[in-house]
């Protein structure tokens, strides 16, 4: 049989074939320190797992509207708006099975062929995949190393912006765990209302942080009527698996995303959904969340900190960090960072992902970086995995 020529274009997650390294290399009988996949090993708050056995005794078991149910779009709307000081309606949002599907659903709802589609390269890998596969033009804008992390290069994002009709931004970033400074984030708005773009805030980590507040680019002057925002409960209530999420994006363009919907998955489970009320009527859990990834967060800056030739800056915000690995990497003579993360599997157990797990790096990137997602190790694990790689690279 022959596969339609567009799946050539498709790509995929490639932090998941690290997971099967790592998960190789566990059942050949050794330890594994598991710093690859971002997702988390914290239990899903009790209140919100007993609302969903609730709804499944109740009966909330067939289909429901493709927007989501009404209680939910409700309670969104008032979530998302007071937590970005923005006038939210119900009919702004559009319930989703988590926060992935919002990027295709903007792309296709946005997107013709061949249109230019700015985007984070190191970025969310699923951006690249998905413009490729509808047949965008992809224009990828890189980051700088700075003291306090990362900073978007903004020349690169003029230069491009004349082409794009669409931008992807993802403030509180994966794979970087940084976030913009109000100069860029208003720099990009700017940029945005000039030429007319398309705007795609993904916002699945909003709410990760441990200091300060987060700015949602949709607020800013001249917005909120040209961006979408992805909003998940993946990462914020710990359920990864459920698959909850939503897009908010002006009406004319989420009636065409519950169009998507219709026509992809009939909707978001129910049951899911009673229990995503609760979520966000009790989000008490989530604190306790987050209290827990800010110990991981400190023990792995400082875990990290200890190991030669590793330069990392500690991140207000997300469960990653992004730690420049050029000089490890050269005094082990190593000549990829992939060879690097390969040895360190096999010599301490510790696994991670490389740059190269998001997106295709420029000719010019010379210097070599790795991510840590810590939301799925424990803070003794942390410590541990981290030694062993500190007396590794030490003893080289
Ligand atoms: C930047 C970013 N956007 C979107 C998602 C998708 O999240 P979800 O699990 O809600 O589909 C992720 C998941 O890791 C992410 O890192």
């Amino acid at each position: 049989m022959q596969l339609a020529e567009r799946l050539e274009r498709l790509g995929t997650e490639t932090a998941f074939t690290v997971s099967q390294a790592a998960a190789d290399w566990a059942a050949r009988g050794n330890r594994v320190f598991p710093f690859h996949l971002g997702d988390m090993n914290l239990p899903t708050p009790a209140n919100i797992v007993d609302a969903m056995h609730r709804a499944v005794a109740d009966g909330k078991t067939g289909y429901c509207p493709a927007p989501g149910i009404p209680a939910l779009r409700e309670a969104l709307a008032d979530d998302i708006g007071r937590a970005r000081s923005m006038r939210v309606d119900t009919s702004n949002v559009v319930v989703q099975p988590g926060g992935k599907p919002v990027i295709t659903k903007f792309i296709q709802t946005l997107m013709n062929p061949s249109d230019g589609v700015l985007y984070p390269n190191p970025g969310y890998p699923i951006y690249e995949s998905q413009i490729e596969y509808h047949g965008g033009t992809p224009l990828p804008y890189g980051y700088a190393e700075t003291e306090a992390g990362f900073a978007i290069d903004l020349d690169r994002l003029r230069e491009l912006a004349p082409r794009a009709r669409l931008l992807i931004y993802n403030d509180l970033q994966n794979p970087l765990g940084c976030e913009s400074s109000a100069d860029e984030r208003d720099e990009i708005a700017r940029l945005a209302v000039e030429h007319d773009l398309a705007v795609l805030s993904d916002e699945a980590y909003f709410e990760m942080r441990y200091s300060g507040t987060s700015t949602s680019i949709a607020s800013l002057p001249g917005m909120q009527e040209r961006t979408v925002i992805l909003y998940t409960f993946s990462k914020k209530f710990a359920m990864t698996g459920w698959r909850l999420g939503c897009a908010v994006a002006p009406v004319a363009i989420a009636e065409q995303i519950a169009k998507l919907n219709t026509n992809d998955e009939s909707c978001t489970t129910h049951f899911v959904q009673e229990a995503g009320v609760e979520a966000l009527r009790d989000p008490s859990g989530s604190e306790a969340l987050l209290s827990e990834l800010e110990r991981r967060r400190d023990a792995t800056v400082a875990g990290l900190a200890a190991v030669p030739g590793v330069r990392c800056s500690r991140p207000e915000a997300t469960f990653y960090v992004f730690p420049n690995v050029t000089e490890a990497v050269q005094r082990l003579g190593f000549g990829s960072v992939t060879e690097f993360a390969t040895a360190a599997l096999h010599e301490t157990g510790v696994s991670f992902c490389t740059r190269h797990h998001f997106g295709t790096a420029a000719p010019d990137e010379t210097e070599h970086y790795v991510r840590l997602a810590y939301s799925g190790i424990s803070v003794d694990d942390i410590g541990e995995g981290l030694g062993r790689l500190a007396d590794w690279v030490d003893a080289a």
